[in-house]
């Protein structure tokens, strides 16, 4: 499968088909690649679901850095989305300088940013970097939306997200990740922007979907948003697994004489012992 282009996912508008995914290292990138994920996001939420931090506002450059190259390797055919991390995308300079680093040196295709920060999306795109808008719960500035809570639901805040969508799409962004916004808002801002919608907690109007994979997988259980679908109780299945190379440990059962190497026992004679 080729790495998609930014015409190719923008002509991706409408069918409902994108489908995105978190990978944050070689083995997760590798495996979403053959399973045909379209486009990889090295985000934030690695703060939380790797890293073990309480937010995404902790997370340096530095660690989304070190991450895309290890996602950039595992996956070199799929499209690659790093996130500018909290106040990386504070000012035009500041972002154009993170997006070097991302691009260059991790090897992404894309950054993401949050918010409706437009010069900061216009340098970017005029400095040739492709860009994907991030609207309705912005998590690095969760503590100013009174929390990890859907967003849009009065007239006001809908109309703001709506304007700050169509306004991402003026400045070029490739398309918008909705996250927690109400259904029938999320329909109205597909429906109203020509690029690509991506949402998570959005319902099924969106042009497609983006999920964490550590929610995907089960391994993330410090709490389960409702927009989540988990297509595996990995948690559980890890957790045994570890447990029962642990009991075969102290039994005697691991390792077992197919994993050990033999020798000429000649070559012995001689030693002390
Ligand atoms: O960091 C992230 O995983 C994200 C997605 C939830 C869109 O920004
Ligand atoms: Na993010």
């Amino acid at each position: 499968m080729a790495k998609l282009t930014i015409p190719e996912l923008k002509s991706r508008k409408g069918r409902g088909s994108l489908v995105m995914l978190t990978a944050y290292d070689y083995p997760t990138a590798k495996l979403a690649a053959e399973a045909g994920v379209d486009v990889l996001l090295v985000g934030d939420s690695l703060g939380m679901v790797v890293l073990g931090y309480d937010s995404t506002v902790p997370v340096s450059l530095e660690e989304v850095l070190h991450h895309t190259k290890a996602a950039r390797r595992g996956a070199p055919e799929v499209h690659l989305v790093a996130d500018l991390p909290f106040l990386a995308d504070a000012t035009p300079e500041r972002a154009l300088a993170a997006a070097e680093r991302l691009v260059k040196e991790g090897g992404a295709d894309s950054v993401k940013l949050e918010g409706a920060k437009l010069e900061a999306v216009r340098a970017l795109v005029s400095a040739g970097v492709p860009v994907l808008g991030h609207v309705g719960l912005t998590p690095q500035t969760a503590g100013m939306l009174g929390g990890y809570k859907v967003q849009g639901k009065t007239p006001a805040a809908a109309k703001k997200l709506l304007e700050d969508a169509l306004a991402l799409e003026a400045a070029g962004v490739w398309g918008v990740v909705l996250e927690m916004v109400p259904v029938p808002l999320a329909a109205r801002v597909t429906e109203q922007l020509s690029v690509p919608t991506i949402g998570i907690g959005a319902g099924a109007a969106t042009d497609g979907q983006v999920l964490v994979f550590h929610d995907l997988i089960g391994v993330f259980d410090r709490f389960k948003p409702k927009f989540v679908r988990r297509y595996l109780e990995g948690g559980a299945l890890i957790r045994d697994a570890i447990a029962a190379y642990a009991a075969d440990v102290r039994s005697g059962a691991f390792p077992a004489d197919e994993h050990g190497y033999a020798m000429d026992e000649s070559a012995l004679e001689g030693l002390y012992g």
